[in-house]
Parts: structure tokens; C-alpha cells; sequence
């Protein structure tokens, strides 16, 4: 019985996606450009049920998952939101891989059905969202375990920029932050299409505060809904995308500084947007507030330029010069000594097994 398996990191955005054009397909409100993590991961395994008549979710480690890696507690409709995911690149799987035929690539003739794994890397209830990286590894996995040469693909799909860019196409239908996954560090997503863009920032490291782990009392898709409702939507999609053409300028030419300034304004924008939604929501939990007023006077400090963000959740997301990670961890252990610190760097997305 074959088993295939991927991984697929998280990622961090800097410019938020927050608004949906197209709700069923996740077509963004705007562009978005995110940083790709390397170590917060999730792990699928797609094992082969040849006598089945549906695919299942099965709360076990995937292989080579590592023993600390966490199966997530799925309800029933999680569990059925990500099985419909493997029947949609069932369905898609023969219109993706046609342009690929040459190369011997199809979909199976035999379509069996898979006992499906998944776990995640972060901690237990770390509170860090694992839908980007859960349908990105779902979608490699599950590509290759419907691909008529699972051995062909292995080989073919790093290096085809095309074909990742269709998976990612794909694995965005499940979750949109989705489609970031599969390449880094730095990756501007528009419309249909997710690619990487030029960076010259210097060595960078990631570090996630994690100040609370409950569960959210608003998913990201009511919020991608609930934002439309705020006077503050106006104008909203113009102003991302503005921002996304003077951060991937930024980063094209190493300026930390003005990467840090744009990300702050994005962040305080979107969670703006939640508050003053006509039914207003917050994600902050007291320590969110306390962690982004010690940080802010720091962004001044031009010499020792950082980023910090929060994503639709009350953890802190820092991105700092991997030569002041050190001093940095320090810092924060001293000063906020009950909160749990994550450790990360940027990475290149989403890789088979
Ligand atoms: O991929 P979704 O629908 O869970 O939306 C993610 C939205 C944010 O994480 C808040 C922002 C982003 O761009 O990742």
C-alpha cells in the first residue's frame, strides 16, 4: 500500500489578504505578501484505502512527522472541510496536469481512496493558525498520491515554476493564505497567482509570542466577511494594494526600516477593520497589548530596524536581523517571562517527503 507524503510551512503576512472578491473560489479583495516560515509546519500522509468507497481522516501522527509534532483535534466539520479539499484535486487534478503531459504526468486511472493524516509542529494550542500550512501539504500530498507517476512528479514539481504555481493555485481553494506556502521567503499573491519576489533584507528570524491559545471566537472567513461591514472597508483593497507595491519595493532593495513602518501601519489597519465592523470583533488578548506598547517605541530605534505583526489571532509575530536574535530572545524572555516564544526563520515553502 503506497503512502505519500509533504510538508508545507506556515507564513506570516505583512500586507494582510482580509476580504474575499470571490468567496467560493477565495479570490482575494487584494494583494497580499506574506513571509514563508520554515519549522511551524504541518505534515500530511495520504495512505491508499484501495477498498474504500470515501477517503477518511485519521487522528495519527503522519510518518516522519517527528514524535513532538501535534495531530490536531479536528471537529467534524474540519474534518469534512479538508476531505472535500482531497475531492477537489480529484476533480482538478486531470485540467492541472494536462499541460504536463509530455513530461508523463496525468492523473490515475484507478482513483483510490486515502486515509488522511495530518499533524502540525507548532505546540499544542499554541494558538498559531494551521490552515495555510494544513491545505498546502494536503495539496502536494495529495497531488502526487492522484498523479498516474507519483515518481515523475516527485521529480518534476520543485522545478517546474508552473507547476507549483498551479498546486498553489489549488491549495488555495481550501484556505487562500494557502497558495503562500509553496515557495519563500518572500511571496506576493494577486488574483490567481502566488509567486516569490526579490529580496535583498539581510539573514532575518522569526519569533512568535504566543500569548493565547483559545480557540478563535471568529473564524478568518467570517472575518474575510465581517470587514465589509466597517466604514473603514473603503478604500481598504486601494490601500493594500498600494502597500504591497511599496513593500515589494522594499524588500527588493533591503530596507528593513520601511518594511517594519508598512507592517505596523497594516497591522493596526486590519485589526481596525475587525473593530469596527458593524458586528466588531477583537482578536487581542490583554498581553497583545501589552507586547505591541513595548515594541512600539522601539520601532524608532532606525538603527536596529524590526517587524512586528499580528495575524487574525492575539499572538505576536516579531521579524528581526538574524544577528540580533539572540539579544532579541533574551529580551523578550525578561520581559515577558509567562508567555511562550516560538523560534523560526524564513524558509521556501512546502516540500514532498
Ligand atoms: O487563509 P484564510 O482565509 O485563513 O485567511 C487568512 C487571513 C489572515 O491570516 C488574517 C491574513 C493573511 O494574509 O494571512
Amino acid at each position: 500500500m503506497r503512502s505519500f507524503r509533504a510538508f508545507a510551512p506556515s507564513n506570516i503576512a505583512l500586507v494582510k489578504y482580509m476580504g474575499k472578491l470571490d468567496p467560493e473560489r477565495n479570490l482575494p479583495a487584494n494583494p497580499s505578501i506574506s513571509m514563508t516560515l520554515s519549522a511551524l509546519r504541518t505534515h500530511a500522509e495520504l495512505e491508499e484505502l484501495p477498498a474504500a468507497s470515501a477517503s477518511e481522516w485519521r487522528a495519527e501522527l503522519p510518518a516522519g512527522a517527528g514524535a513532538s509534532a501535534k495531530v490536531p483535534t479536528l471537529k467534524p466539520a474540519g474534518a469534512q472541510r479538508v476531505l472535500g479539499h482531497l475531492e477537489r484535486i480529484r476533480a482538478e487534478l486531470p485540467a492541472l496536469l494536462a499541460p504536463f503531459a509530455s513530461l508523463g504526468l496525468g492523473a490515475r486511472l484507478d482513483q483510490p481512496f486515502f486515509a488522511l493524516k495530518s499533524a502540525n509542529t507548532f505546540p499544542a494550542a499554541s494558538g498559531i493558525a494551521s490552515s495555510a500550512s494544513s491545505f498546502a501539504a494536503v495539496t502536494l500530498a495529495g497531488a502526487q498520491a492522484l498523479c498516474s507517476d507519483p515518481d515523475a512528479f516527485a521529480r518534476e514539481w520543485k522545478s517546474r515554476p508552473e507547476l507549483r504555481r498551479a498546486l498553489a493555485r489549488l491549495a488555495r481553494q481550501g484556505s487562500g493564505s494557502a497558495c503562500r506556502s509553496f515557495e519563500g521567503p518572500f511571496v506576493l499573491w494577486e488574483g490567481e497567482s502566488a509567486a516569490p519576489i526579490p529580496s535583498a533584507l539581510p539573514a532575518l528570524s522569526h519569533f512568535a509570542v504566543v500569548i493565547a491559545s483559545t480557540e478563535k471566537s471568529v473564524s478568518s472567513s467570517e472575518a474575510h466577511h465581517r470587514v465589509r461591514t466597517s466604514p473603514l472597508w473603503n478604500g481598504r483593497p486601494e490601500r493594500a494594494a498600494a502597500r504591497v507595491s511599496e513593500l515589494s519595493r522594499a524588500i527588493a532593495q533591503g530596507d528593513l526600516s520601511s518594511v517594519s513602518r508598512i507592517a505596523w501601519q497594516e497591522m493596526w489597519e486590519m485589526h481596525s477593520l475587525f473593530h469596527t465592523s458593524e458586528e466588531s470583533f477583537s482578536y487581542f488578548a490583554p498581553g497583545t497589548t501589552e507586547v505591541l506598547a513595548w515594541l512600539a517605541p522601539q520601532l524608532a530605534d532606525s538603527a536596529n530596524p524590526f517587524v512586528a505583526t499580528l495575524d487574525a489571532g492575539p499572538n505576536v509575530h516579531l521579524i528581526v536581523e538574524s544577528r540580533n536574535r539572540e539579544e532579541w530572545y533574551a529580551r523578550l524572555r525578561e520581559r515577558f517571562p509567562l508567555f511562550e516564544i516560538l523560534q523560526d526563520s524564513p524558509g521556501l515553502g512546502a516540500e514532498l517527503v
